[in-house]
């Protein structure tokens, strides 16, 4: 299965056009999870003790737990995040902190080490920028290092078109590039 992790909010966003492009070119179902609606909500006192309670009952039917069983049986991941702020939206930090569950998507070896409970072995990380992305790419960096680190999924890449909203440069020509750097990538 491969799951659709969608934090583009804006009307006409670029960033879901490319993740769409990116989806096709996989050409299998997908399941979606559209933060924009769906406007999960963040772990407060109240929701963390409610989420340990299910983890400790193993209730992997908890309402709480929904995106973090979802996210353990994909088979690849893609995300579409505009890029805000040097990273990304809060809806899709919100996201992680669900799927984050100990017991649900990794757990703990004897020595203190995360081990994987996912199936995921691939994840697509899009994004666009209005200016350029700089080295520490915080959004991307952060997903990939909990990608690796939490949930066991060794491959990682990033498709990002930059300087859309630079005066005189033509959106159009950038995202058309970026959509060839994927093709070549995904070998379509
Ligand atoms: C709330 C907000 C924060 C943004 N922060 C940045 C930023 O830190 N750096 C940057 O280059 N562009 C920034 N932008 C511009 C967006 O990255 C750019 O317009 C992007 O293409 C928007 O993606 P979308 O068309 O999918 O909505 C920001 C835009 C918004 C709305």
């Amino acid at each position: 299965m491969i799951l659709f992790v969608n934090a583009c909010v804006r009307d006409g966003s670029r960033t879901l056009r490319l993740a769409e492009s990116v989806l096709d070119k996989l050409g299998q179902e997908y399941e979606s999870v559209e933060l924009g609606s769906a406007q999960p909500l963040p772990l407060t006192g109240e929701r963390l003790a409610q989420r340990d309670r299910a983890i400790a009952q193993g209730d992997l039917q908890a309402d709480i737990l929904s995106y973090a069983v979802q996210f353990a049986r994909a088979d690849t991941i893609v995300i579409a995040a505009p890029y805000w702020d040097l990273s990304f939206p809060s809806l899709l930090k919100i996201y992680t902190e669900l799927v984050c569950a100990c017991g649900v998507t990794f757990s703990y070896n004897e020595k203190g080490e995360p081990v994987s409970l996912c199936k995921a072995k691939k994840l697509i990380y899009v994004t666009t920028a209005g200016g350029f992305i700089p080295e520490r790419n915080f959004g991307f960096d952060y997903i990939d290092t909990l990608a690796k680190t939490f949930f066991g999924i060794g491959e990682t890449v990033c498709f990002k078109a930059e300087g859309l909203d630079i005066e005189g440069n033509d959106p159009e020509a950038i995202l058309n590039k970026t959509l060839d750097e994927t093709d070549k990538k995904l070998n379509v």
